[in-house]
């Protein structure tokens, strides 16, 4: 049984992580910033040129995760259509109203490990005849397949969201899973359609992704890269899109399992999947995307906490987030020898802090609080992913509800929207935005013998030609004075919102759900000059009119 426990992979992970501080040239240690006293603010000019764009910062960035792990799906999502708690056809109406101003892009279901494990008919057709079974990677709970196919591509059309399942590659069989893509996608009237028709869905369901299993390295079949790229092969020509009408107007897209944290073994598994891509057989269907999961997690098992932690575990945490740009550099670089037109994606399909389980709750339901620190890591996640936007094109954020860095968390009735769910509200604008290149000194950030770049900003057009300009300030003592020099674009009008709070462990909690929320914050417009002043531990979005 799993139990949330940790692979060989993840122990190994994470001691990459703790050597990985201290390699030259990663990080600056301590001393070398200069000092800068306690409380005054720091000065940073910007410049940003709006006529010099790089490429499209996708929508697919901003996806969402949700695994039947914990209360992800049950509570979080499904109450049931008996429940009290108001719903339509069992699926929370708090929760979808909250989620849609978020215009979530894609939802990727039904996991992560669990996917691996679970064989969609036991969740169709009628709700009480469903069979109970076992969650043995998540507490070993019953599941009560009551959240099925149906159920799921319902939840992801009342938020307006595309599909992305994760097909059981460890456990199931290609048949199954072929199964599974017909019963959803043929508009011919074949058993499996009639089937569906019989469970309430006669039209063609779509996919818009797919992905051909989980962590196959690890909970999903222990599986060397030589094993899953047979099954990869296997998997990706006969799980298909079974509705050429569909396959016209937009293809399903397939993502192959890549690797997961900073294991330097991975960079073999890459290797693997990516030689094989280029030397593709006829019969080697197309892969799209690449998966590679990277959390934030000083090591495993997960001991820091969520809320009542102290500046070193701060910074620590910070530091570890920034990981990304590097783990990112590195499998890009693999891909680009065999893929020089990045055909295919790096799918960052699981990311996100990882903390110590809440205590008192259920072990293995990963239940964690989220403060100003995860707020921070959501934003400098994304903004790593817009630097790579030609080769990152979708990633999704493990967890939608309740689990590791949710977006909302629930308690009965009780809704309350966490620090990162304001971080994806007000960086919405950035979604399909083309990518503006920014020059600055971040200046740095120091404590305990941690050192990270200060301040973080990214830009962005939309296609209405406003600019967009995201900013961190992750000192959580000093204001920055931020100077900006716009060239390209006659500015008119800029206005923007800031988010931060009293403490760097600040959380919102059902009693105080405005603890962390966005406020309008003062931006100055003379000309082309724009200022503004960051507030320590803050994460900043701005939009300036043409
Ligand atoms: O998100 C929690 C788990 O982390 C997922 O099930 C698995 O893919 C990863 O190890």
């Amino acid at each position: 049984m799993r139990l949330g426990s940790v692979s060989r992979f993840r122990r190994a992970a994470g001691r990459a992580i703790v050597i990985a501080l201290v390699v030259p040239g990663a990080f600056t240690l301590a001393g070398a910033a200069p000092q800068v006293p306690a409380g005054s603010s720091v000065p940073v000019t910007i410049t940003v040129d709006a006529s010099r764009t790089g490429a499209t910062i996708r929508r697919h960035l901003f996806g969402q995760f949700a695994e039947h792990l914990g209360k992800g799906i049950y509570e979080g999502v499904w109450v049931g259509p008996e429940s009290p708690i108001p719903n339509t056809r069992g699926i929370r109406n708090d929760v979808v109203a909250a989620l849609k101003a978020l215009k979530v892009p894609n939802v990727r279901w039904p996991g992560g490990c669990f996917a691996d494990e679970y064989h969609w008919r036991k969740g169709i057709g009628p709700l009480n005849a469903r069979p109970a079974t076992l969650n043995p990677n998540w507490g070993g709970v019953i599941e009560p397949n009551t959240f099925g196919t149906h159920e799921f591509l319902d939840f992801a059309a009342q938020i307006g969201a595309e599909a992305f399942l994760s097909v059981n590659v460890g456990s199931g069989t290609p048949a199954e899973a072929a199964d599974w893509l017909e019963y959803l996608t043929t508009a011919e009237p074949t058993a499996l359609a009639k089937e569906r028709a019989a469970n309430g869905r006669a039209a063609p369901f779509k996919i818009a992704i797919l992905g051909i299993g989980n962590e196959n390295w690890d909970c999903g079949g222990n599986m060397s890269a030589e094993y899953y790229l047979s099954q990869l092969r296997i998997y990706s020509r006969f799980v298909r899109n079974f509705n050429p009408a569909q396959q016209k107007s937009d293809r399903m897209l397939k993502i192959a399992v890549g690797p997961g944290g900073g294991d330097p073994r991975f960079a073999e598994w890459t290797e693997t999947i990516m030689k094989s891509w280029k030397g593709r057989h006829w019969s080697w269907d197309h892969m799209d995307g690449l998966s590679l999961h990277n959390y934030t997690v000083v090591r495993f098992p997960a001991a820091y906490k969520s809320v009542g932690f102290g500046e070193q575990e701060y910074a620590e945490i910070l530091q570890a987030t920034l990981l990304m740009d590097g783990l990112i550099k590195q499998h890009s670089a693999i891909m680009d020898k065999y893929d020089p037109k990045k055909e295919v994606a790096l799918v960052v399909d699981e990311w996100g802090s990882w903390y110590a389980q809440l205590p008192g709750t259920t072990p293995g339901f990963l239940a964690q609080q989220n403060s100003v620190r995860d707020a921070l890591i959501a934003a400098l996640n994304i903004n790593i992913f817009a630097r790579h936007a030609d080769r990152v094109r979708m990633a999704n954020i493990a967890q939608m509800i309740n689990v590791l860095q949710a977006m909302i968390l629930t308690d009965g009735p009780k809704m309350v929207r966490t620090p990162t769910y304001h971080v994806f509200r007000m960086y919405v604008p950035f979604q399909d935005a083309t990518f503006v290149p920014v020059t600055f000194d971040a200046g740095r950030y120091t404590h305990g013998g941690i050192s990270l770049p200060r301040v973080d900003a990214i830009a962005a057009k939309d296609a209405s030609g406003t600019l967009w300009l995201a900013l961190t300030n992750v000192d959580p003592h000093r204001p920055a004075e931020i100077a900006t020099t716009l060239a390209g674009i006659t500015p008119r009008s800029a206005a923007g919102e800031t988010l931060t709070a009293g403490a760097i462990d600040s959380v919102n909690t059902f009693d105080a759900p405005d603890t962390v929320a966005p406020k309008p914050v003062e931006v100055k417009l003379d000309g082309r000059r724009l200022s503004l002043t960051l507030a320590p531990k803050s994460v900043t979005v701005i939009g300036v009119r043409p």
